[in-house]
């Protein structure tokens, strides 16, 4: 699997399955998980990606060619976001499945609260989260029975729970994949340096997490990864709302 590296301590303290009524009985590893997915779910199973890196496109074309990947243009992406997309692409031959958000969401909001309403307070933060992310994700995941992310337990508290194979109550109890959630981030950069796959250039620049580019800025080496997004935020409100099952906390 191109890595040495040991698992996250909570990789080992959790199951793969957070259901014990998935018929999944392999051996865990993302490839695995990855193969078993498509193998009973294709067409109705795809990709969710952030074009972070490209390693789980990486894994998925070795699977079969004709996978399927979507992504959320949330309208506030970085320039270096577009371009590892394409270069993703131009490698793997994917036609990403892009979805915007609603029109008529984005106008009320700009025109209401101006273009930077999230650094306001927590509400307005998900209020724009929401319009961008989480109402276009209920769209992109409409018909499926599963989708796949690349969610790791070791991006934080909202994170560390996160089995490999789950069931997605808030999106009608399809199936979530998580097929890295063991990984942390030196065996990502290990694999993608093993397997020469593309990686979002914002990495270079000192970026440790990859979202919006008005939420998220470089981190200062040793510093926690994710605390560039959304940096004005407790650590236990980072999330967009597309990982969450309980947004109240
Ligand atoms: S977020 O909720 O904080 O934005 P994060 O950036 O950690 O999520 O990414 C975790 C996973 O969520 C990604 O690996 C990907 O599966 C999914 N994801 C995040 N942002 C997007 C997006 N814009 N489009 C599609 N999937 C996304
Ligand atoms: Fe809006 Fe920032 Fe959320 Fe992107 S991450 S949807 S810009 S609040």
């Amino acid at each position: 699997m191109g890595t040495t590296t040991t698992p996250a301590p909570s990789a080992v303290a959790l199951p793969i399955l957070a259901d014990a009524g998935i018929d999944y009985h392999g051996d865990g590893s993302a490839e695995d998980i990855l193969r078993w997915g498509l193998e009973r779910y294709h067409p109705r199973i795809t990709l969710s990606t952030s074009f972070k890196d490209g390693v789980l496109i990486h894994m998925l074309s070795q699977i079969r060619a004709d996978f399927r990947v979507f992504a959320l243009d949330t309208g506030r992406l970085n320039e270096e976001t577009y371009e590892l997309a394409e270069e993703l692409r131009r490698r793997y031959g994917i036609q990403t499945e892009w979805i915007f958000p609603r029109h008529e969401g984005v106008e009320k909001l700009e025109r209401g609260k101006g273009l930077f309403s999230f650094r306001d307070s927590l509400e307005n933060r998900r209020e724009c989260c929401y319009i961008r992310k989480v109402e276009p994700l209920s769209r992109a995941l409409e018909g499926l029975d599963a989708w796949i992310t690349g969610v790791r337990r070791d991006q934080g508290v909202t994170r560390e729970g996160s089995h490999k194979i789950e069931r997605d109550q808030v999106h009608g109890g399809i199936i979530k994949l998580n097929p890295l959630a063991d990984w942390d981030q030196d065996r990502m950069w290990a694999y993608i340096r093993a397997n020469k796959i593309p990686y979002n250039r914002l990495y270079d620049k000192g970026y440790t997490s990859i979202g919006c580019a008005p939420c998220t800025r470089p981190v200062p080496a040793g510093e926690d990864p994710r605390s560039g997004r959304w940096w004005w935020e407790l650590a236990e409100h980072k999330e967009c709302g597309i990982h969450v099952q309980d947004w109240s906390i």
